[in-house]
């Protein structure tokens, strides 16, 4: 029998139970007094699922959390406070990541507000099942899961909103939620960066894989653009939390979703606990001075080559600006 490709389903399911079981935490849990008092942090995607849990663990080690989603925001701002996170720890944020105009919109509020963060989370992602356009004429699931996350950090690098020299040497991060699918992505095609995607459902995780290498690619060359002889102005980090139960497969169609809950709710891990290597990325003080730090789950690894690879990192910036600039002029 020929054995399943990577991004199959039923594949990917089963990387994630055996992945649950196989990876060893080689690092510490973090000590109580790694705290985050006084500073502020984004969250994409907050709303729900890992997003939601890495809000209201960074608000209960001391952030003041911007949650920034464009649903649910009021809900969850409610199930943050019944879980005891003190109301002024957790700032609903409304931003649509499909929408680079409203990410433009947001990063400039920020800015005339006088925001500075020193976390930023970027852990928004879909799956849809089929392709959709955003209003700038792009496919949401490649602008949501990479498109996204670059204008956001361009955008508040510019404004100063993301700064890269802070008064009281406190090094702000970046921290990129990927995916070990980023290894099973066939490559990138820098050419046509924004081509449109076959929407066909069986090829969804393979999608879902290339948006994480462009991540991670993007990750990467951030890093190597934010350190100046080796030392980081901001501190870039990289993880995949491992297979969780959350709204994720909200998209698939109901005869597959329902098996897919019941081995996600016996077998996948709680939000709640696989957000610790994201509360690793923003709060050990074991990572001062280090960038380009990438976890699966609390075992450090390298990324894939393909996504360390300068040329690529650079050529990847470029392709990302060309796209950006024919569709919102700066
Ligand atoms: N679940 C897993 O097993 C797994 C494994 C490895 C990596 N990850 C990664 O973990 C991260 C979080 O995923 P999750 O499982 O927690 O998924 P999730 O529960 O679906 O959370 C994703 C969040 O992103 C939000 N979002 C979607 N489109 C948006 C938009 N246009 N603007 C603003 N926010 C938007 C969603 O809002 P709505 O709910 O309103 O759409 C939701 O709150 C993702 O990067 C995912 O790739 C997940």
């Amino acid at each position: 029998m020929a054995p399943l490709d990577q991004n199959h389903p039923i594949a990917a399911v089963l990387a994630g139970v055996v992945d649950r079981f196989r990876v060893r935490r080689k690092l510490p849990a973090l000590a109580p007094e790694e705290r985050l008092d006084g500073k502020v942090a984004l969250v994409t995607g907050g709303a729900s699922g890992l997003g939601f849990a890495t809000s209201v663990d960074l608000a209960r080690r001391g952030a003041r959390v911007l949650l920034a989603d464009c649903r649910d925001l009021d809900r969850a701002h409610r199930r943050a406070v019944s879980l005891g996170v003190p109301t002024d720890r957790i700032e609903p944020l409304h931003v649509d990541l499909a929408d680079l105009v409203s990410i433009g919109r947001v990063v400039k509020d920020l800015a005339r507000g006088g925001a500075r963060l020193d976390r930023l989370v970027l852990n928004a992602a879909i799956v849809p099942t089929r392709a959709r356009s955003t209003p700038q004429g792009l496919d949401e699931m490649f602008v949501v899961n990479y498109l996204s996350s670059f204008v956001l950090v361009t955008r508040l690098l510019d404004e100063g909103v993301l700064p890269r020299d802070r008064p009281d040497g406190d090094v702000p991060r970046v921290v990129f939620v990927a995916s070990e699918a980023h290894r099973w992505s066939e490559g990138l095609d820098l050419e046509r960066l924004d081509r449109p995607r076959d929407g066909s459902p069986r090829r969804v995780l393979a999608w879902y894989g290339t948006y994480k290498l462009m991540l991670a690619t993007f990750a990467w060359e951030l890093a190597r653009r934010l350190q100046v002889g080796g030392v980081p102005r901001v501190s870039v980090f990289a993880l995949c939390p491992g297979a969780m139960r959350t709204n994720i497969a909200r998209e698939l169609p109901a005869p597959l979703r329902a098996p897919l809950h019941a081995v996600m709710r016996l077998l996948f891990q709680d939000p709640f606990v696989a957000d610790e290597p994201v509360l690793h990325l923003a709060c050990s003080r074991a990572l001062e001075g280090h960038t380009a730090v990438y976890l699966h789950k609390m075992a450090p690894k390298d990324v894939d080559a393909r996504a360390a690879d300068a040329s690529v990192g650079r050529a990847l910036w470029e392709a990302s600006e060309t796209v950006i600039h024919a569709r919102i002029p700066p």
